[in-house]
């Protein structure tokens, strides 16, 4: 069977646009379903760029940054310089559209790789990893790679448990052969102190009753 990777990678590179729509207000339809069951995906936005600020002059580094949505704003608040690392090129030819109609093309670069594997001979302000801990079969080894890449902060989501939303999400993926995770905050807190990060704390995402916000300074 192929490895988590190469699944998870193959089903973000055929879905691009699909994923990305749950970022766009477009049908009255999809917009007041993605109001009422996407919620978490909006909070997440919120507490990111809340821990994230003061951004402008700053660098960052965007692991899994999927179609570019962070990555963008991180730009269009002034940050001098914003690197997303993907493997899904579907999701990178989205990304590089997003940049340049948003203006902000020259300050924000995409690059193909597998994070697992890749690394950049840089150290940046702030490296974030939103939605992608999902799909991390060796959590600890990507957090500590995430770590040698940053000098301030990191911030990366973790999906929890439930009884009911998980499932469903499970049974999703399940039919489009992609693996999916979920943690409890404990094992959040000690994927973070294997990864030798000590300076931590967990914010939760309310809506989601379940998912989780790990914010660590290196
Ligand atoms: C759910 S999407 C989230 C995209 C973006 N961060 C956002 O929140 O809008 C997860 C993304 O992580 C990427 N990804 C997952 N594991 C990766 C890895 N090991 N290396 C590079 N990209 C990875 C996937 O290709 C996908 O685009």
């Amino acid at each position: 069977m192929d490895s988590t990777q190469d699944r998870t990678q193959r089903y973000f590179d055929k879905n691009a646009a699909q994923f990305d729509s749950i970022y766009h207000d477009g049908q009255p339809l999809a917009r007041a379903f993605n109001r009422m069951f996407r919620k978490a995906i909006y909070e997440r936005f919120a507490i990111t760029f809340g821990e994230a600020e003061p951004i402008a002059g700053k660098t960052v580094f965007d692991v899994g940054c999927g179609s570019g949505r962070y990555a963008v704003e991180f730009a269009k608040r002034g940050a001098a310089r914003v690197v997303g690392l993907d493997y899904a090129d579907g999701m990178l030819k989205l990304a590089g559209e997003y940049a340049r109609a948003n203006g902000v093309g020259d300050r924000c670069q995409f690059v193909t790789g597998d994070f697992t594997t890749f690394s950049l001979d840089e150290k940046f302000d702030v490296a974030i990893a939103i939605g992608v801990f999902d799909y991390q079969d060796k959590p600890v080894d990507f957090l500590k790679r995430m770590a040698a890449h940053c000098r301030g902060r990191i911030i990366a989501t973790f999906p929890g448990h439930s009884f009911l939303r998980m499932r469903v999400r499970q049974l999703r993926y399940w039919f489009k052969d992609c693996p999916v995770l979920f943690y409890t905050e404990p094992e959040v807190r000690k994927i973070a102190a294997d990864a030798g990060l000590t300076k931590v704390r967990i914010v939760k995402i309310a809506s989601s009753g379940t998912g989780f916000v790990l914010v660590a300074d290196v």
